[in-house]
C-alpha cells in the first residue's frame, strides 16, 4: 500500500470523542449533527488530508476495491460539489500532470474550482448541461461518476422518483459519452436501481454491482451502482 493510500485507509481509525454542549438557540437536531460531524473519523481524516468532503472516502474505497480510475482517463463527475470526488479523480488520473487525464465536474450549487479539473456550475437536468460537459470532455469519457442526490421532501414516493430521474439521466449521458471498457458509478438508494434500468445496464456493461463503501453511513440507505466494461 502506498503512503497516500495508507493515509486514506487510516480514516477508519478511532479518535477521541468530542462532546458538544447544547447551546441556547441551537436545535437538538443541530447539536446531534454537530456532535456526529466532530466525532466522525472520515470528517476528521478529510480535514487532515485536505479533502473537501467526507464523501471523498466513498470514491476512494470504491476505487480501491475495483481499481477503475486509471492514469490518463477522462472523467465526468456529476453532482460534484463541494469537490471531494473531483479531488480524488484528479489525483488518480493525474489530471494535474500536463497531457494526462481530464476531470470535468458539474453541480447546480456554486463550488470552489478544484485545481486540475474543469468545474461547471449548472443543473445537470438542464437540457444544455450534457452538451457543455461533452465540450469540456472533448466528446468522450472513460468514466462517468454520479454522486448526485436530490433534496428529500419527506414524501417517499416523490423522493424515489426524483432520485431515479437523476440516475436515469446520468446513465443516459454515460451511454452517449463512454468509450469501450468505460465505467459508470452512480449513487442509488434503498433497493438500488429499478429492475428495468438494471437489466438494461447489464446488456451494456460486462459487470454491474451494488456496493456500500464503509464510509457510507450505516443508517443511510445509500449505496453505489458500479458498472464496468462498457460495450
Ligand atoms: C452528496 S453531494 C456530492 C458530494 C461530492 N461527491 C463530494 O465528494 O464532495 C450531492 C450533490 O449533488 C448535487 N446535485 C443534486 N442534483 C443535481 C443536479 N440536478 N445537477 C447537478 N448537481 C446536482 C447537489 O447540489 C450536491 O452538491
Amino acid at each position: 500500500m502506498s503512503g497516500g493510500r495508507r493515509d486514506e485507509a487510516r480514516a477508519g481509525a478511532r479518535t477521541q470523542a468530542v462532546r458538544v454542549k447544547t447551546a441556547k438557540g441551537r436545535k437538538i437536531s443541530s447539536t446531534l449533527w454537530l456532535r456526529r460531524q466532530l466525532n466522525d473519523p472520515y470528517v476528521i481524516e478529510a480535514q487532515r488530508q485536505g479533502y473537501r468532503s467526507r464523501a471523498a472516502f466513498k470514491l476512494i474505497q470504491l476505487d480501491d476495491k475495483l481499481r477503475f480510475l486509471k492514469p490518463g482517463m477522462k472523467v465526468a463527475d456529476l453532482g460534484a460539489a463541494p469537490g471531494g470526488w473531483t479531488q480524488v479523480a484528479v489525483k488518480r488520473v493525474h489530471a494535474e500532470t500536463p497531457g494526462r487525464g481530464r476531470v470535468v465536474g458539474i453541480d447546480l450549487i456554486p463550488w470552489e474550482p478544484v485545481p486540475g479539473a474543469v468545474c461547471l456550475e449548472r443543473d445537470f437536468m438542464d437540457p444544455l448541461a450534457p452538451g457543455l460537459l461533452k465540450d469540456a470532455l472533448d466528446g468522450t469519457a472513460d468514466a462517468v461518476l454520479s454522486d448526485m442526490a436530490a433534496n428529500t421532501t419527506g414524501h417517499a414516493g416523490a423522493d424515489h422518483l426524483r432520485i431515479m430521474a437523476l440516475v436515469e439521466a446520468a446513465y443516459q449521458f454515460a451511454q452517449e459519452v463512454l468509450t469501450p471498457g468505460g465505467v459508470f458509478v452512480a449513487k442509488v438508494f434503498q433497493g438500488g436501481a429499478e429492475h428495468g434500468l438494471l437489466a438494461a445496464m447489464k446488456l451494456r456493461f460486462q459487470s454491474v454491482r451494488h456496493i456500500k463503501p464503509a464510509a457510507s453511513r450505516k443508517e443511510s440507505s445509500e449505496l453505489y451502482l458500479v458498472a464496468t466494461g462498457f460495450r
